[in-house]
């Protein structure tokens, strides 16, 4: 296998690790949508939803997990020649940013909001009013910086 053919293998995977990764994650987003809705119609039925993105981490962890390993085969075929340009220096951060945000927020809140709705007791509305916000914005940031990642790494700015 030359050169050119490898690194167009290695960008399939890579665009296959973005489906993975951004469908899921926007998946996730619509089922949460359903489910604050239920919840507001009836508590004891939404928990059921929930249960939809209880494999969401896995996949999410898979499509980045394929994106990082393929980038870097990239990076390595390319010999870093795309590590000088200024889009991919955005890109990196943005990403190291992604992964963060997936990890440290959405992650915790995840745990969050399924605890309280199993043991929470008395008024869970009030205690996850917040989780709810910090969810929203953070699925609009997942989103946003998805399609920054995937906008630099079309135009290729310099
Ligand atoms: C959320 C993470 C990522 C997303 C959404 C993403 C998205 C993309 C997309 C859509 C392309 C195709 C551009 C095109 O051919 O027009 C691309 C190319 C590329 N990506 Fe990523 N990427 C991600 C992470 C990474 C990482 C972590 C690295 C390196 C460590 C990397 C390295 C590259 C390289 C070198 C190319 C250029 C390949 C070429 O044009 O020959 N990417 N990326």
């Amino acid at each position: 296998m030359n050169a050119q053919t490898l690194l167009l293998s290695l960008l399939v995977l890579h665009l296959t690790g973005l489906v993975i990764m951004a469908g899921t994650t926007f998946v996730d987003f619509t089922i949460f949508k359903t489910f604050w809705k239920q919840f507001d119609l009836d508590q004891g039925k939404s928990q059921g939803i929930l249960q939809a993105t209880s494999k969401s981490s896995r996949w999410i962890g898979i499509g980045a997990a394929l994106l990082v390993l393929t980038g870097v085969g990239m990076m390595a075929i390319t010999h870093g020649a795309f590590g000088e340009q200024t889009w991919f220096r955005i890109k990196f951060a943005l990403v190291v940013i992604l992964v963060l945000n997936g990890i440290l927020v959405g992650r915790r809140l995840g745990t969050k909001l399924r605890k309280t709705m199993t043991d929470g007791g008395g008024n869970i509305s009030l205690q996850i009013s917040s989780i709810r916000t910090n969810l929203n914005l953070f699925f609009f940031a997942q989103l946003f910086l998805l399609l920054m990642v995937v906008f630099l790494s079309v135009f290729k700015f310099n």
